[in-house]
This record gives C-alpha cells, sequence and structure tokens, in this order.
C-alpha cells in the first residue's frame, strides 16, 4: 500500500488549480445512463471514484471514453445501449454513491438490480430516503440477500415527496429518477449543495424540466426522453477548501485557481475571524498567512449547504490544533466522523471528544508520526498537520486520498511542499 511522507516547517508559495468535483462528477455520470445519446463531462477530475463508477457504467454496456479536450480532461459515455441493469455488489461496495444508478436504470429501462452498498466509517449511512422515494415514483421494490430488485414496468409516475431531512444522495437520486416519469413531482426539503445545481443544470441542458434550482424545493416535469450533450463539471469547493486551509496551516501565500469562492464562504468567514488573510480575485482565491503570528481558536457546527461543509471539518480541526485558545467543533451531518481524531493527537494534537463534539486546545507545535488514514477527509487533515509537524510524518493508507483528491502531492509540492508518495505493495482496499 502506498503512503505519503511530508517533512514538515516548508511554507506554501504558488498557485494551485482546483479540479471539477468528484461528488457532482459521480452524480453526472450516473445521468449519463438516462440518454441513448451521448453525454460529454469536460473539467472531468481523473480519481478513483469516478475510475470505480466508470468501471461500473461500462458493466452495463455504456462505452466510457476519456481523453482531452479545450477544457482540459473530458470523458465521453455512451449508453445508447444498455446490455445489464444488474449493479453487483463487488463494484457497488468501492463506492457507496454507485447506489445512485438505480434510479436512472429503472427510469431508463423499467427494472434494475443494485447491491446495497452498506456502512462505512463515518456511519451508518442508510439508504432508506433513496428506497421510499422511489417507492413514492411508482417503483415496486424488493429487498433480497443484500441487492434491490426494483421494476417500474409502465414507467415512474411523478409524486410530491417531503424528505424527513436533508439529504444530498435521496435529493439527487430522486431527482434524477423524476425527469422520466410521467407527470409532475415535486422535492420537498431537497438539498441545495451545489453540486446538486450542477446536476439541475445538467439534466436542464439534457432537455430536462425542473423549477426550483438552488432552492430547497424542485418541480420535475417528466419528459419522455433526454439528449445528450457537453456538459463542464463545477469546481470541486471541498478541494478547494482543503488546499485554503493547507495554506493557512503552513503559513505563506497561495493563489487557489478556477475555482468558485462564493461556495466556500461559510469556511473562508471562519478562516478571516481565526487571522487568516484571503482575497477574492474573480474565480480564484488568494489565501495570506504570516507563520509567525498563530491563529486564533474560532468555533464550527457542520450544517448542510450553506452551511459548514461537513467534508471541510476534519481539515478545519487540524487547523485549530495549532490555533492559539480551545475551538468547539460540532458535527451535526455523520454520526461516526471523528476518527482523524486519535491520528492527530498521535501528532501532538489535544483534542477531547463528547458525543458530537470535539474540544480542540491549541498547541504550539506538533510532532512527526506515523499515521494512518481512515476516509477521504480525515486523511486529507492529516496531511495538513504533516505540513508543520517537526520532522517527517508517514500517513499510511493513502487509498483514501487517491479517491478524491487529484494530483495531491504534485499540487502541494508545486508550492513548496517537502511531500512523496512512498509506493508500497499493490493496494488492497
Ligand atoms: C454526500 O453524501 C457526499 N457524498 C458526502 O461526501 C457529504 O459528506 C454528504 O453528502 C453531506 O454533504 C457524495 O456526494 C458522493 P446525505 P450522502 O445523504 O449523499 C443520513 C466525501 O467525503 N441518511 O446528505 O451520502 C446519512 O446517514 C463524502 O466526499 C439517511 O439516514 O449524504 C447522513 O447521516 C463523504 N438515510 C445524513 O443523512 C438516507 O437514505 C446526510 O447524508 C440517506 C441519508
Amino acid at each position: 500500500m502506498d503512503s505519503i511522507a511530508i517533512e514538515g516547517g516548508a511554507r506554501l508559495n504558488g498557485s494551485i488549480p482546483v479540479s471539477g468535483a468528484k461528488n457532482s462528477a459521480i452524480k453526472l455520470m450516473a445521468a449519463s445512463i438516462l440518454t441513448d445519446q451521448p453525454l460529454r463531462l469536460t473539467n472531468m477530475p481523473r480519481l478513483a471514484d469516478t475510475r470505480f463508477l466508470g468501471e461500473l457504467l461500462r458493466h452495463f454496456g455504456v462505452s466510457v471514453t476519456e481523453g482531452h479536450g479545450e477544457d482540459g480532461q473530458e470523458t465521453l459515455f455512451d449508453a445508447g445501449d444498455i446490455t445489464s441493469t444488474f449493479a453487483p455488489y463487488d463494484l457497488v461496495r468501492q463506492m457507496r454513491a454507485s447506489f445512485n444508478v438505480l434510479g436512472p436504470l429503472l427510469a431508463r429501462t423499467g427494472h434494475a438490480k443494485v447491491s446495497l452498498p452498506g456502512g462505512c466509517t463515518i456511519g451508518a449511512r442508510p439508504v432508506d430516503l433513496h428506497i421510499d422515494a422511489l417507492t413514492r415514483l411508482g417503483a415496486m421494490i424488493e429487498l433480497d440477500e443484500g441487492y434491490v430488485s426494483a421494476t417500474a414496468p409502465g414507467g415512474l409516475r411523478g409524486a410530491v415527496i417531503e424528505f424527513p431531512f436533508v439529504s444530498v444522495g435521496a435529493t439527487e437520486h430522486t431527482l434524477m429518477a423524476a425527469t422520466l416519469a410521467k407527470g409532475t413531482t415535486v422535492l420537498k426539503r431537497a438539498a441545495r449543495e451545489p453540486e446538486i445545481g450542477d446536476l439541475v443544470q445538467c439534466l436542464t441542458m439534457m432537455g430536462a424540466r425542473i423549477e426550483g434550482l438552488d432552492t430547497d424545493e424542485l418541480t420535475i416535469h417528466g419528459v419522455e426522453r433526454l439528449n445528450g450533450g457537453t456538459w463542464s463539471v463545477i469546481p470541486d469547493r471541498i478541494e478547494m477548501g482543503s488546499y485554503a486551509v493547507a495554506a493557512a496551516m503552513a503559513g505563506g501565500e497561495v493563489r487557489l485557481t478556477k475555482g468558485r469562492p462564493e461556495l466556500i464562504a461559510a469556511l473562508t468567514d471562519k478562516m478571516i475571524e481565526a487571522g487568516v488573510e484571503i482575497e477574492i480575485d474573480g474565480q480564484d482565491v488568494i489565501v495570506r498567512r504570516d507563520p509567525v503570528r498563530r491563529l486564533k481558536a474560532v468555533d464550527i457546527t457542520t450544517e448542510v449547504y450553506p452551511g459548514f461543509a461537513t467534508d471541510l471539518q476534519a481539515q478545519f480541526m487540524a487547523l485549530m490544533t495549532v490555533a492559539e485558545g480551545e475551538s468547539v467543533v460540532r458535527e451535526t451531518i455523520f454520526e461516526n466522523r471523528f476518527m482523524h481524531v486519535p491520528e492527530l493527537a498521535r501528532l501532538g494534537a489535544h483534542i477531547e471528544v463528547h458525543g458530537n463534539e470535539a474540544r480542540v486546545h491549541g498547541v504550539e507545535t506538533l510532532k512527526a508520526a506515523p499515521v494512518m488514514a481512515t476516509d477521504l477527509r480525515a486523511s486529507m487533515s492529516l496531511i495538513m498537520a504533516g505540513l508543520v509537524a517537526e520532522g517527517e510524518t508517514t500517513v499510511g493508507r493513502v487509498y483514501h486520498l487517491d479517491r478524491g483528491f487529484e494530483r495531491l502531492e504534485e499540487k502541494l509540492g508545486a508550492c513548496g511542499a517537502r511531500i512523496r508518495r512512498i509506493r508500497g505493495a499493490a493496494d488492497e482496499h
């Protein structure tokens, strides 16, 4: 298994281009199933997660062709001929969001059998909301031996669906299925994450009729068929936010380019409160921090968008480990998203966890140690801590990072981080 070694203490100076968003790309890829015409996604990140989903789509008979165009990396998906609607456990378990192929397969062909994704390290993460919503759209669903078998022989039918709480995945999943349903669907208490807006706009480009962009109520007037087309994946706000925190942690001046700074306002507001200098310049964010002055501790609570993103909680906590004073970090989205705490403690951080609340007592310095990545965003918090820890920190199990951060060592290395990948035996995960 590969690991990453970081020699702490180097300032970061330079610029980092923001890639296309993983959490949008994988939903847009699933949307390619909804049409028999080619869908070209540009600004495509090349990540383990997009590769996993590409493999699953190929299994359904979708042709997936990677290339390079004017907007950088792109991939062409052609689901002209769906030859299978079966998603086996071995392919779905590699990435939970693969479950979201169920709705598009069902809407397009009238049947699908997809493995349940199972739990994961950050929580149980059930899919009950997805299943309830598809049932409301008229799907007949059976659960058997870890699989969901769904049929809708006469097609899906529009319905009014009020989610009991906000779910990004359930909103996206139901939205995709409803585009081809007969009649009108209203999704109430819909998630408003920017990646959903990206999906709404791509589906609209494909001919879907959707009202309520970026609001918590989406109205979808079903159409008979969707077209293909070309869509540019929205910039990755979590990647952008992560590198903003990295620059604040290490000190120096970093320009993050080709992003959407307004999408990380909840983070940059907190960074400013802590004493980081933030400048917005069009699509770029410039992060400056004088490394001699310590940052101030500030509290955060994760919330649905536009609140503070749970996917940036671990990284912000890493920043707080070396701030002056005590910071309270509350996690309200997932029940088990503090696995980075014991690993940060190995580097000398002082953190106490009580339920969904972590109290971070800032220390002056962290000390290098071997640590283990536990999930994607937690891994990033360890890389950040490694940027300032005295000595060489090695982060193991970096396949987690490879799922969601494109060319991480190259991007940080270009700004002066002393970071390298140590190749290990073939990854198993
Ligand atoms: C998406 O996960 C993202 N994943 C997550 O990013 C992100 O942390 C999360 O949204 C919140 O922003 C992708 O987009 C692929 P939810 P998702 O449904 O859709 C519970 C990353 O690091 N719930 O909004 O799975 C659930 O357990 C990942 O890139 C149910 O109980 O999140 C959770 O506690 C991690 N039943 C809460 O709702 C359901 O049927 C919110 O989950 C669905 C969800």
